[in-house]
């Protein structure tokens, strides 16, 4: 599959999409979350693919927002179908994606970017990254989910002023309210992602699929996390991983997971 707006590169079972717009500070417009939909897609179907990651072309942005110029004429029933698409396609569909995602953040994450940032199972940022949803600036209100996962990150007061002052917080104070893991020099970035990449990996992709779906549970209206814990912990017990694990620690040996 080719793609205009993203690239994606794959080594040794972890994949790297890029959101490739910098002139545009890789704002996400109509065509680069068709793309990205896609490229999800189809790394979360390959057998070979492991991890995913998640970064920006350049050294400025992940990504600066929502494409601004797309809907700044937009009817209150084509902002509605905007926001609903977008969740959809992108960013309900990377939270809850079997693969884990990790967000590498290098520059701004702003509105819609911090968003897909947010979406992602967890994020690092380099030093010079700069966060925020700045969309009352613009007279909207976060779109992408960013008024439901920023509190679920940083809490409600603090989500609660970061939205409403627009403000942007550098690397330093999203590592200290939990809106990152690890802050990093921009050369160390995908280093670390990679690193955390292959640490993912020597652990079974069957289990860790059950408890994305399972943690994901917690934050999902009407539904019963310790009841979807109990269950994805039941189905593990059906699985080779499972059996392969558990074998490798008696034998006192590494296990070699089939990922089945
Ligand atoms: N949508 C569309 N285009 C965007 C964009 C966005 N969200 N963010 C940046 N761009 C474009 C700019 O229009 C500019 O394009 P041009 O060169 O054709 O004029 C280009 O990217 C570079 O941005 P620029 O503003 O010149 O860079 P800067 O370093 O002066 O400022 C930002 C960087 C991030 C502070 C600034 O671009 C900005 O505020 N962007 C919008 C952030 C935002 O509100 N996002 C939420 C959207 S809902």
């Amino acid at each position: 599959m080719s793609y205009e707006n993203i690239l994606v590169a794959q080594n040794d079972g972890i994949a790297t999409i890029t959101i490739n717009r910098p002139k545009k500070l890789n704002a996400l417009n109509r065509d680069t979350i068709q793309e990205l939909h896609n490229a999800f897609e189809k790394l979360n179907d390959d057998a070979h693919t492991k991890v995913i990651i998640l970064t920006g072309s350049g050294e400025k942005a992940f990504v600066a927002g929502a494409d601004i110029s797309e809907f700044a004429d937009f009817s209150v029933d084509e902002g509605g179908k905007l926001a609903a698409k977008g969740q959809e396609l992108l960013f309900d569909f990377v939270q809850n994606l079997g693969t884990p995602v990790i967000a590498a953040v290098n520059g701004f994450a702003l509105g819609g970017g911090l968003e897909l940032a947010m979406a992602a199972h967890f994020r690092i940022a380099s030093d010079n990254a700069k966060m925020g949803l700045p969309e009352v600036s613009l007279g909207v209100i976060p779109g992408y989910g960013g008024t439901q996962r920023l509190p679920q990150l940083v809490g409600k007061g603090k989500a609660m002023e970061m939205v409403m002052t627009a403000g942007m917080i550098g690397a330093d104070e999203a590592l200290q309210c939990g809106l990152v893991n690890h802050v990093t020099t921009q050369e160390e970035l995908l280093p670390l992602a990679n690193k955390l990449a292959s640490k993912i990996m020597r652990n079974s992709l069957v289990a860790i699929r059950g408890a994305i779906k399972a943690i994901n549970a917690n934050y999902e209206d009407g539904v019963n996390g310790f009841k979807t814990e109990i269950e994805e912990f039941g189905n593990c017990f059906g699985t080779e991983d499972f059996k392969e694990g558990t074998t490798a620690f008696l034998e006192k040996r590494k296990a070699d997971f089939p990922g089945k």
